[in-house]
């Protein structure tokens, strides 16, 4: 082959972790790299470097992967290195709720370096629920959930038995190599599973808002008019019959029991 095209051909991405302490991100890397498992918790401190080469579709890829400590003390040595980043593994551990519900925060802190919103339409996200190896706190169905509401393939992983980590690795270079290749921008996930962004929405907030008022997206003291009328709204969209997006039958009862208790005390 010509040199020329041979060093068109070799690609080199820059991809990083980011979930809280101990979710398993480092096992997943060294899983992936290394074949092996390492059964005790060697914190990583700040941040790790490794590389690693890649044959996708007879092109050669370099991969820089950039491993981030996730305790918060490393937050001012990671956030460096958000920048030129092409690619991000958000996980989270399906044995630790608290690890799925920081997934936000990692999410902002990530906007909040590459100083904005849109700047995340540049890279490809995928989210890991890890250790599925283990005894579950979070629901498969709520790890695709909050995925899918910001567009991120969604994997279950076990660094443990080795269960989803290529798969999820090899999803995050090709869709890496996609966006090179085309304009730049990553591809965003589009639903083919017969529900809507807005039902996903839906969802996510019956099953998240701590406040009654909120599930239904009303302000504290609405009438019953107004209860009636978010209700309604909201049950054409997910009715059992209706909807076949992860966890509506469930947030269906919770919106009808919310009416039930705002109604009690609304005024007309
Ligand atoms: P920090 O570097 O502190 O941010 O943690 P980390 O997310 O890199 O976690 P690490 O990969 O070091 O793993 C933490 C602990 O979880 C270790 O004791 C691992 O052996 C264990 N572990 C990681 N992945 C799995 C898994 O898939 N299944 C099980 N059962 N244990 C895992
Ligand atoms: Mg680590």
């Amino acid at each position: 082959m010509d040199i020329r095209n041979k060093i068109k051909r070799i690609r080199r991405i820059k991809i990083i972790s980011m979930g809280n302490t101990e979710v398993g991100k480092s096992c997943l890397i060294k899983r992936y790299c290394e074949k092996r498992f390492i059964g005790k918790y060697q914190p990583t401190i700040g941040i790790d470097y490794g590389l690693t080469k890649i044959t996708l579709d007879d092109k050669e890829v370099r991969v820089n992967i950039f491993d981030m400590g996730g305790h918060p003390i490393f937050y001012e040595v990671r956030n460096e290195f958000y920048r030129d980043v092409h690619g991000a593994i958000l996980t989270y551990d399906v044995s630790d709720r608290s690890s799925f519900q920081a997934l936000n925060t990692w999410l902002e802190e990530m906007i909040r370096e590459l100083g904005e919103q849109s700047a995340i339409e540049n890279i490809v996200c995928v989210v890991c629920g890890n250790k599925c190896d283990k005894q579950r706190v979070v629901d498969e169905a709520d790890g695709r959930l909050w995925s899918e509401l910001h567009g991120f393939p969604y994997f279950e992983t076990s660094a443990l038995t080795g269960d989803g980590v290529a798969d999820m690795f090899e999803s995050l270079f090709r869709n890496i190599l996609e966006m090179l290749e085309g304009n730049g921008r990553r591809v965003a996930l589009r639903s083919t599973l017969g529900y809507t962004r807005e039902q996903l929405e839906a969802v996510h907030k019956l099953r998240w808002a701590t406040d009654e008022y909120d599930k239904l997206g009303l302000q504290p003291g609405a009438t019953k008019d107004e209860i009636n009328r978010a209700y309604r709204k909201l049950a054409v969209l997910l009715h059992p019959d209706k909807s076949v997006a992860p966890g509506s039958e469930e947030a269906f009862k919770t919106l009808v029991a919310t009416r039930t208790s705002l109604l009690r005390y609304a005024r007309s």
